[in-house]
């Protein structure tokens, strides 16, 4: 079985190659061929494939509506699938849905625990809900509330919890049936940074500890770098790359990002700024701000500054950094994602009572 696949149809350079290789002989936990999701005659799941190798942390990455939570409804057997396949540990989730159910733990986007009920009451109605043995409960309980860190708020009122503690509790639940493979939607959107930080540890700690295969999908770029071992990226419902983060940052012509905002450019400084050494795109964002793709960001970055004083223009701001994943998404699709997410409304914790961090 091969490891990695893109949607058919789709050119997309940055599919992964060699770097699966060497893991071929790894059984696949999910495995997702050519789905598709209709409502109506509008399609938000187009024909994508890929898989998903044991002990994976693997990211579907793209802006609002991209069909990121309708392809995890179907390979967790929410919805039904227009056509393709999804196995789930071996278990194809359309004739086998009850044992595809006993091998995942699902938290979906929104939060879900109960507020009035206290953080091990959450729990222990899952675990009572998945038929985990009396005995096995309270152990798989302790033992998880130490992993997110919530020992000491088990007794607590669910509502009394900040957003980021109830992430942690809804990661808790998800888990108190011991699953191979763990779905999660969305892990942090709405929290703080330091909040982020403390899940993206958490769900590297627990993958560590407890051998799971982890599915996560979001719109941050940092979160999918950073947590990710490989990433799909999804738009308008279709795959359009898949790689580990380093491949699909090498996969885009160029390696290093200027940005810059002049004052007073001429009507054709775009145009002057392609002819500088080395430089692979340029894009104009408004207000006098370029950004501007090199192979070679330090001898640009010195001709844009001898360009910029031949031609009477102010450079207001000037920074030079490495590739980053909003580049290899405006790469494959012509589009920002951060633009896109601008559009999209923010998602907004609900209000809660306690004050706790
Ligand atoms: N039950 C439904 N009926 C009709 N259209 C739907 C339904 N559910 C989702 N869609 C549409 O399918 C597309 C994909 O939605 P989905 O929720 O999967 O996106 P997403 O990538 O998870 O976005 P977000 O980042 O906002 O969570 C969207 O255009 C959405 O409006
Ligand atoms: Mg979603």
């Amino acid at each position: 079985m091969t490891s990695s696949l893109g949607s058919s149809g789709t050119s997309n350079g940055g599919l992964g190659k060699a770097s699966n290789a060497a893991k071929d002989e790894v059984p696949n936990a999910i495995e997702v061929d050519h789905i598709v999701k209709k409502y109506g005659s509008f399609t938000a799941v187009d024909d994508v494939t890929f898989s998903v190798r044991e002990e994976e942390i693997f990211g579907l990455l793209g802006p609002n509506g991209a069909g990121k939570s309708t392809l995890i409804r179907m390979m967790t057997t929410l919805i039904p699938i227009t056509s393709g396949k999804a196995r789930i540990a071996g278990h194809d989730v359309a004739t086998d849905p009850d044992d595809a159910r006993r091998a995942i733990g699902v938290i979906p986007q929104a939060l879900t625990s109960d507020i009035d009920l206290t953080v091990e009451e959450n729990l222990s109605i899952y675990a009572k809900l998945y038929d985990v043995p009396a005995a096995k409960r309270k152990q798989n309980i302790d033992e998880l509330l130490e992993l997110v860190d919530l020992t000491k708020w088990r007794s607590a009122q669910t509502k009394t919890l900040s957003g980021g503690m109830r992430r942690r509790l809804e990661i808790a639940r998800g888990l108190v049936h011991s699953p191979k493979i763990f779905f999660r939607d969305e892990p942090t959107t709405g929290l703080d940074p330091v909040s982020r930080v403390a899940v993206w540890e958490m769900l590297t700690n627990i993958k560590s500890q407890r051998q799971l295969t982890i599915l996560i999908t979001t719109h941050y770029m940092d979160e999918a770098d950073r947590l990710c071992d490989r990433i799909a990226i999804v738009d308008h419902g279709k795959l359009v790359a898949l790689d580990t983060p380093p491949a699909l940052k090498a996969s885009v012509p160029g390696s290093n990002v200027i940005e810059a905002q002049f004052e007073s450019a001429p009507a054709d400084w775009e145009q002057t700024l392609h002819t500088l050494s080395k430089v692979t795109s340029v894009q104009h964002e408004g207000a006098g701000m370029y950004r501007i793709l090199t192979a070679e960001g330090s001898r640009t970055t010195t001709e844009l500054v001898e360009a910029a004083v031949h031609a009477n223009v102010v450079v207001k701001s000037l920074s030079v950094q490495n590739t980053t994943l909003d580049d290899v998404f405006v790469h494959y699709t012509g589009r920002q994602l951060r633009d896109e997410l601008v559009k999209a409304h923010a998602f907004t914790m609900p209000s809660r009572p306690g004050t706790q961090p």
